[in-house]
C-alpha cells in the first residue's frame, strides 16, 4: 500500500494534473501544492461543474482533506483571497487550508517586473510567461530579499522589509525599464490588512507534513506546470523558475526523499504547449486545429491558443527518468477520437542518428526530427468507457506502447474532463 504519492505534469503543464488530485484526494489526508503560484490553472469538473482552481489544492472539495501551500510555493496574497471568496460564492468553504510560513511572497513589483523583463526580451527571446510574477519572486528567495510569509504575517518585520525592497525595485523598475515608481505606504497599507486576513492560515508546514507521515496519513503531492517546464530539467531558458517534476517535493516541502511511495506521471495522449520554446512534435496542420478546437486547448489562465502535436515519447521518457515515474494517468482519450491515424514520436533522427535522450542545447534541439510510430485511430466515443477491456483495441495498443516504451503502468486513463469519467486500471493507493 502506498502512503505518500507525487502527481505531476510530464510534459508541458495543462495535462489534466488538477482532476486527477481530486480524483485520488478523496483517499488523502492532505494534499500539498509544493512549486509554483497562480501560473498554475487546474481544472475540476464534477457533474459539468467547472472549478478553475490556481494556488488552491485541487482537494480543496473535500472538507475532511487539509489543503497545503507548503513552502516552495509563490504565494501571492491577493490572488489567494480572490480565489477563496470565488469559491466559496461557489459553495465551497475552504475552511480546510494552511500555508506555510516558508513561502514567499509575490508582491506588486514582481508582478510588474514580470511583464516589464518579458517585454524587453526580443521577440526570439520571450518567454511568454502568464505575468503572475514568478520568475521574480523566485529571484528574490535566490537573491535572499525575498519575503516570506512568517516576516508578512509579523508586523516588525514586514515594513522594513517591504521597504528596503520597493526602494531597491523603484530603482530597477526606473532606472532600467524606465517604469512607474511603487509608493511604499500605499502597499504596506493593503498589504498590512491582507496580512491580518492571512495569520490564522499560517502554519509551520515542515512539522504538520511530517507529523502526519509519522503518524501514517496519506499525502497526495499535487504538482503545478510540467517536467518539461522545470528551471533545471526543461527547455531552458523557456521553462518556470521552480521544480515541478518530483525532485521538486522534498525540496518544496521538508518532506524528505524515502517518504515518497509513488510517483504518478500525468501525461496527455498528444502533446500541448503554452508560451514559446523548443517543440518537437508541433502540428502546424488541420490535424492540430482539430484537436485544439474539439480539446477546448486554450490557457485556464491566459486563455491563449495552445500549441498541438503528438504525444513525444522522448519527453516521457526524460519525465519519467528525472521523476521515478513508476505509473501513469493518462488524458484526453476521448479527444484522440476521430483522428485517423495517430502517431507518436518514439525518437528522434538527430544528423543522420537515431537518439532517445533529451538534448540540453536547443541548438541541437532543433535539428531533433521525430521518428514516428503510426496507429489506427479510433472513432467511437469512448467517453462512457469504465473498463479498460471495453476500449477499442486500437485505443489499448496505443496505451500498450506508451507503457512499453516508458517503462510507467497505466494506473487511470481520462476519457472526459468530470471525475467520473475515467478508466480506473489500478488506483495507486492500492499497490
Ligand atoms: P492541469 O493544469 O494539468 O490541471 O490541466 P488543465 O486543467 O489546465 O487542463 C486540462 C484540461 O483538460 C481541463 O480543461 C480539463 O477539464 C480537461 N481534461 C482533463 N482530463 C480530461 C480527459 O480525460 N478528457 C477530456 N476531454 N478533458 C480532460
Ligand atoms: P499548469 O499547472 C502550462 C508556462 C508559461 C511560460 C512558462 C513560464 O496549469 O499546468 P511563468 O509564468 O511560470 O514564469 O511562465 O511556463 N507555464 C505553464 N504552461 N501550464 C502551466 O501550469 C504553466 N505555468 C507556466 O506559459 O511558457
Ligand atoms: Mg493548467
Amino acid at each position: 500500500m502506498n502512503n505518500n504519492i507525487v502527481v505531476f505534469g510530464a510534459q508541458w503543464g495543462d495535462e489534466g494534473k488538477g482532476r486527477f488530485v481530486d480524483f485520488l484526494a478523496v483517499r488523502a489526508d492532505a494534499v500539498v501544492r509544493f512549486q509554483g503560484g497562480n501560473n498554475a490553472g487546474h481544472t475540476v469538473a464534477v457533474d459539468g461543474k467547472y472549478f478553475k482552481l490556481r494556488l488552491i489544492p485541487s482537494g480543496i472539495l473535500y472538507p475532511d482533506v487539509t489543503n497545503v501551500l507548503a513552502n516552495g510555493v509563490v504565494f501571492d496574497v491577493k490572488g489567494f483571497f480572490d480565489e477563496v471568496d470565488n469559491l466559496k460564492k461557489d459553495g465551497v468553504p475552504c475552511d480546510n487550508l494552511v500555508v506555510s510560513d516558508r513561502a514567499h511572497v509575490v508582491l506588486p513589483y514582481h508582478f510588474e517586473l514580470d511583464g516589464l523583463s518579458e517585454a524587453k526580451r526580443t521577440s526570439g527571446e520571450k518567454i511568454g510567461t502568464t505575468k503572475k510574477g514568478i520568475g521574480p519572486t523566485y529571484m528574490d528567495k535566490m537573491e535572499r530579499s525575498g519575503i516570506r510569509v512568517c516576516d508578512f504575517v509579523n508586523k516588525d518585520v514586514f515594513p522594513s522589509l517591504l521597504k528596503r525592497n520597493v526602494d531597491a525595485k523603484n530603482q530597477l523598475i526606473q532606472k532600467v525599464y524606465g517604469g512607474e515608481p511603487f509608493d511604499y505606504q500605499k502597499i504596506l497599507e493593503e498589504y498590512s490588512a491582507l496580512a491580518d486576513r492571512l495569520r490564522p492560515y499560517v502554519k509551520d508546514t515542515v512539522k504538520l507534513l511530517n507529523d502526519m507521515v509519522a503518524a501514517g496519513k496519506k499525502l497526495l503531492f499535487e504538482g503545478a506546470q510540467g517536467a518539461l517546464l522545470d528551471i533545471d530539467f526543461g527547455t531552458y531558458p523557456f521553462v518556470t523558475s521552480s521544480h515541478p517534476s518530483s525532485v521538486g517535493v522534498p525540496i518544496g516541502t521538508g518532506i524528505a526523499p524515502n517518504k515518497i511511495d509513488s510517483v504518478v506521471g500525468v501525461v496527455k495522449s498528444y502533446t500541448s504547449r503554452v508560451g514559446a520554446g523548443p517543440f518537437v512534435t508541433e502540428l502546424f496542420d488541420e490535424t492540430g486545429d482539430f484537436i485544439r478546437e474539439k480539446g477546448g486547448e486554450y490557457g485556464t489562465v491566459t486563455g491563449r491558443p495552445r500549441r498541438i502535436g503528438w504525444l513525444d515519447l522522448v519527453v516521457v521518457k526524460h519525465s519519467a527518468l528525472i521523476s521515478g515515474m513508476d505509473k501513469i494517468a493518462l488524458t484526453r482519450m476521448d479527444t484522440l477520437a476521430g483522428v485517423d491515424k495517430i502517431k507518436v514520436c518514439v525518437a528522434y533522427e538527430l544528423d543522420g542518428e537515431i537518439i532517445d535522450h533529451y538534448p540540453a542545447d536547443l541548438t541541437v534541439l532543433e535539428r531533433c526530427k521525430p521518428v514516428y510510430k503510426e496507429f489506427d485511430g479510433w472513432t467511437d466515443d469512448i467517453s462512457k468507457v469504465r473498463e479498460y477491456k471495453d476500449l477499442p483495441e486500437s485505443a489499448k495498443k496505443y496505451i500498450e506502447t506508451i507503457e512499453e516504451i516508458t517503462g510507467a503502468k497505466i494506473s487511470m486513463i481520462g476519457v472526459g474532463p468530470n471525475r467520473d469519467e475515467a478508466v480506473l486500471v489500478k488506483n495507486p493507493y492500492d499497490e
